[in-house]
């Protein structure tokens, strides 16, 4: 395995994916670890992360000198490459231009292991204030660039390895192939490394961390707690109890599949809560989105606690957080979850020991263990659906009427988007009532109903969004049938905005 260590780059995380990607199994740690903890834990090679400070800011991340001394490999990454040259007695001070974004290199020594194979004049992605300005003794500048004549450093004797730009970062075009060199060449890994060892690892850690001890989890219908049951349900099989609340803003049969196949196939002790109706009574005569959004929330918790309460010694609470739910990621800060409603998310008055399986993995990583554990595509690929649910779909105050033309439209537009085969192509696609009437005429019949608003996008993180271009003749199928199969529809328009000005969501 390599070793990243963490000196608080918000790309920290990014770097384990992509050596795992290589099918070398990577995992993040602590930059306080000790020369004696990280020759224990035996690894390959180690990459030092960047990080945000300087490394003359007071509490700097520093690194324990002796690490130098374990005849291991070492990369250093922006940050990573400065604490390097700073331990080794090398020269780092800050640059006359920092640099942000797009830079051009070129290597300068024929033999830079890293770079082999490569073209001499390459685009990086660099995002510094200080750079190395001497290297240490025993290593030689290899790449330079306008703003930073050290780009790169290398001791070929000691294996260590310096980058001033980052290698993780897709915009770095070689940065896969320079990942690469380290962990192939210079650290002698071997791709053996699958998602199923993910899970062997995960289940041995989960019965070693839990004993005999009982652990519960909030299922939310979502691929991540999904994941997470089966997972802890293959390791501790009974001692795992979880709670789904079916809070009536699901979308259609969303809560049957969820009990078929996990308790059903699965075989997961799944207590079901319907609390449909404590929902809609704590909605009524409410319009504002965020009023909205912390009644679901807070009843959401109420409705959990008040279950949690009933069952007997609970050590546990596990959770589907993501690496990308973990704002402060790594092992020296707590770990936050988002302020979003996230279904399962802790009640504040509960003193249970968390256990988050996933929360070093992407989502597509989450959603690559569903697969090897066997879990059906519908649960697998399920696309992001927000924990206040169709609640935040029916604009203003929410009523069983209104979510039920939701609930029926939306089903309408997943049906045919699957039928055009598109459903894996558009990242997230649903309908919203804005609540208002228009007159139309159907038969010789003038009516007055509601308009359904079709919103499709494309995202990776859901930070940035584009609308998605679903084809005319497949909006035309659904807007037929949504006007003829779903009661109280005379109208059906597409929201051509993009994310920003607007948001996903319409609440
Ligand atoms: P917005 O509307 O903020 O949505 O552009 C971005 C993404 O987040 C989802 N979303 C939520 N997810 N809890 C969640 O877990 C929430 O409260 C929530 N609100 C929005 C939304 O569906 C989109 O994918």
């Amino acid at each position: 395995k390599i070793l990243v260590l963490d000196f608080g780059s918000q790309y920290n995380q990014l770097i384990t994916r992509r050596i795992r990607d290589l099918g070398v199994y990577s995992e993040l740690k602590s930059h306080k670890l000790s020369a004696q903890e990280i020759k224990d834990m035996n690894p390959k090679g180690i990459i030092f992360s960047g990080g945000p400070n300087s490394v003359y800011a007071d509490g700097a991340f520093k690194v324990d000198p002796d690490i130098f001394k374990l005849g291991i490999p070492i990369l250093g990454i922006c940050y990573g490459m400065q604490i390097m040259a700073y331990t080794l007695n090398g020269g780092v001070e800050k640059a006359e231009n920092s640099e942000y974004g797009h830079a051009d290199i070129e290597v300068t020594a024929d033999d830079a292991t890293l770079f082999q194979g490569l073209p001499k004049k390459q685009p990086v992605w660099m995002s510094h204030g200080d750079l190395v300005t001497k290297v240490p003794e025993g290593f030689e500048s290899v790449a330079t660039s306008k703003d930073c004549p050290i780009s790169a450093m290398q001791d070929l004797d000691r294996k260590f390895y310096g980058i001033q730009f980052h290698a993780e970062v897709r915009n770095t075009k070689y940065g896969n192939d320079i990942l690469k060199s380290f962990a192939f060449d210079v650290c002698q890994a071997e791709a053996n490394w699958s998602m199923n060892d993910f899970i062997d690892l995960q289940i041995n850690h989960i019965r070693e961390v839990v004993g005999d001890k009982k652990v519960l989890l909030g299922l939310s219908g979502g691929v991540d707690s999904s994941v997470v049951g089966v997972l802890l349900h293959k390791a501790i099989g009974d001692q795992l109890t979880s709670i789904f609340v079916d809070h009536g803003l699901l979308r259609k049969y969303e809560a049957d599949q969820v009990m078929d196949s996990l308790a059903g196939k699965f075989g997961l002790n799944i207590i079901k809560v319907d609390a449909q109706e404590r929902f809609l009574s704590k909605l009524a005569g409410v319009s504002d989105p965020e009023k909205k959004r912390k009644i679901i929330g807070n009843e959401f918790i109420q409705v959990f606690n008040d279950e949690a309460q009933k069952l007997d010694g609970i050590d546990f609470l596990a959770q589907g957080t993501l690496y990308t739910d973990v704002i402060e990621s790594g092992t020296d800060t707590a770990q936050t979850i988002k302020s979003h409603h996230n279904v399962g998310g802790l009640p504040e008055d509960m003193h249970f020991q968390l256990i988050e399986p996933l929360n070093s993995l992407f989502k597509d990583e989450a959603r690559a263990i569903g697969e090897e554990l066997g879990m059906p595509e519908e649960l697998v690929w399920r696309q992001p659906f927000p924990g206040p649910g169709l609640g935040i779909r029916v604009i203003g105050e929410v009523t069983e009427d209104k979510l039920k033309i939701v609930r029926d439209s939306d089903f309408v537009l997943r049906d045919e988007i699957a039928k055009a085969g598109l459903d894996r192509d558009i990242w997230q696609y649903f309908t919203v009532l804005p609540g208002f009437k228009s007159v139309g005429v159907m038969g010789d019949g003038r009516t007055y109903d509601y308009t359904i608003a079709i919103r499709g996008v494309n995202s990776v993180d859901g930070m940035t969004a584009d609308f998605a271009r679903i084809p005319w003749d497949v909006l035309q199928k659904i807007s037929v049938r949504m006007v003829n199969e779903v009661d109280g529809i005379n109208r059906v328009v597409y929201d051509i905005t993009s994310k920003p000005p607007s948001t996903i969501e319409w609440e």
